[in-house]
């Protein structure tokens, strides 16, 4: 069960990566306009976070932004020189699963995003892709059950044996996406930094906390 956080902000994921918790990083090109600064530098800041500690390279997904397999393929090539724990993103096309069948036959690991149906899993599935993202938030604005859609997923990966390709869940808006995804059969989630500090809140804890505050004070009075 991994953690991803989906930002491409360079000083959030350093913050966050302190913690342990968090095994990668999504971006995708809408993230990066946010960022309002060259790709490549971004994805090398990110790598190098994952890089500098002891327990993971983890994975940072970098996305290609091509109309054909082959400027898909190029693009990969020059993300993927800078590290190992880069994986590249592709869309779920048809030049998309192209590329991903040509990157993943080198050994680069895939991701193929952009995915709202079953069809479209088991064809990056067969394209060998390393982690596969359906989009749940956007799934819902248009009136598909996106956590019924990883759970269908699951089943057909385990039905067909599929072990190598890893379901990451996107698009993530609220909790409620990131405990229905996990409870679905997702094996990542991706977050945005405001739902992972969401995750470790709960009001009885505070309650819990202020009373045991108020206790040990006493106590030491
Ligand atoms: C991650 O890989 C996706 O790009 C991201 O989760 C999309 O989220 P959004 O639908 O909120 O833009």
């Amino acid at each position: 069960m991994k953690i991803f956080l989906d930002t491409s902000d360079v000083g959030v994921i350093k913050h966050h990566y302190q913690t342990g918790l968090v095994d990668g990083v999504t971006t995708n090109p809408t993230l990066m306009m946010q960022a309002g600064r060259n790709p490549v530098d971004v994805i090398s800041e990110i790598s190098s976070v994952f890089s500098g500690r002891g327990y993971h390279i983890g994975s940072i997904s970098a996305e290609v932004v091509a109309d054909s397999a082959e400027e898909m393929v190029l693009q990969a090539e020059q993300y993927h020189s800078i590290g190992e724990n880069i994986t590249i993103k592709v869309p779920c096309t048809y030049e998309g699963l192209k590329a991903c069948r040509e990157l993943s036959e080198r050994d680069i690991k895939v991701n193929v995003t952009l995915i709202f149906s079953l069809n479209q899993s088991i064809l990056a599935a067969k394209a060998g892709a390393t982690y596969i993202s359906p989009f749940i938030g956007r799934c819902e604005d248009n009136d598909i059950d996106g956590i019924d859609l990883i759970s269908s997923i699951k089943r057909v990966f385990k039905l067909n044996s599929i072990t190598t390709t890893n379901i990451l869940a996107a698009s993530i808006r609220s909790i409620d996406h990131v405990n229905d995804s996990y409870k679905a059969g997702a094996d990542i989630v991706t977050l945005p930094p405001k739902i992972f500090e969401e995750m470790y809140k709960h009001v009885l804890t505070d309650q819990g906390l202020a009373q045991f505050d108020k206790d040990w004070k006493e106590l030491n009075k």
